[in-house]
């Protein structure tokens, strides 16, 4: 029996304005774990995954490639030459909330590619793991950026900028954030793809919105580099105003954004495809408390704080 995990992740600035080509920063949030187990079976079933959080149990092979854990599976056992299906059960259990932004697919796809190349005693690099679980992205999410992918499957902060680079960068300073649920669904294809109707009539519109958002990418990554965390308070701010703008907010993140500044925070955003799903604030070991607080009276349904490292 073989067992992985992987992580969760937040998007700190520049989503949406990623799949436009522009910087984005994303980081992992060890708080919540996908984990996969692997076990070999004597069934002549093939491969079974049984995913009780998800709802899900299901044969591989009679699955359909538009089911992103069959997808998966194939996927990892292809890149590992295994060329007849084996019986194998892979239970798959999950922490990170779904469709709320923190990369709930990528966590689990990652966590079944691990324990997969575990159980066969192979070895795939990050980046294989990555483009692995990017094929399943597509499945979740229409036109994903990568950026779930690859920060979930290197499990380190990620500057992002679609189809060129992907740099994992130095934390100077570590520091915290508290991430809070609005308790509503994400919907990140549809928000995308909204977002992508509205961008087609009307391109001017949008444009200087995702060139700030990038801009702001590279101003945190500079910051979060030096060390200077409470400089990335004005810039998560900023990127809100500019998601309000390219109209993603929502009145629950809006709320939950104005009561983490309210609370103390240095700074407060939505995080991710936006409508709902979670918010991010710049907190301190001193605000850590009254930010939360103020969150959760503010309607956040839960509350995580991660060290950002
Ligand atoms: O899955 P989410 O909610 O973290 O959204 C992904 C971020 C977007 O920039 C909106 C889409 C993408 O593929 O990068």
């Amino acid at each position: 029996m073989t067992t992985a995990c992987a992580p969760g992740k937040v998007i700190l600035c520049g989503e949406h304005a990623v799949v436009y080509g522009r910087p984005a920063i994303a980081v992992p949030v060890t708080e919540v774990q996908a984990q996969a187990t692997v076990e070999p079976a004597r069934d002549g079933r093939g491969v079974v995954i049984d995913a009780p959080d998800l709802n899900r149990r299901l044969a591989v092979r009679d699955a359909d490639d538009g089911d992103p854990l069959a997808r998966i599976v194939r996927l990892a056992l292809q890149a590992m030459e295994v060329k007849d299906e084996p019986d194998l059960t892979i239970t798959v259990t999950s922490t990170v909330p779904i469709a709320r932004g923190m990369g709930s697919g990528a966590a689990v796809s990652t966590a079944i590619v691990r324990a997969l190349t575990t159980h066969y005693d192979r070895w795939l690099s990050s980046r294989d793991i990555s483009d692995l679980v990017y094929q399943t992205e597509l499945i979740y999410h229409g036109t994903p950026s990568g950026i779930d992918n690859t920060v979930v499957a290197f499990e380190k902060p990620v500057y992002y900028i679609k189809d060129v680079s992907c740099e994992i960068f130095w934390v100077g300073r570590p520091f915290l954030l508290a991430i809070a649920d609005t308790g509503i669904e994400s919907p990140t294809r549809e928000a995308v793809g909204d977002l992508r109707r509205r961008y087609r009539a009307d391109p001017g519109r949008y444009e200087p919105l995702f060139d700030r958002a990038g801009r702001i990418a590279v101003e945190a990554r500079a910051a979060i580099e030096r060390g200077e965390a409470e400089k990335l308070g004005p810039l998560l701010d900023e990127n809100h105003a500019l998601l309000q703008a390219m109209g993603v907010s929502s009145p629950e993140l809006d709320r939950l954004v104005v009561a983490a500044r309210e609370g103390g925070a240095l700074g407060a955003k939505l995080s991710g495809a936006g409508w709902g799903g979670n918010m991010i604030a710049l907190i301190t070991e001193d605000t850590r408390g009254c930010v939360d607080l103020a969150l959760r009276l503010a309607g956040a349904v839960q509350v995580i704080v991660t060290e950002v490292k």
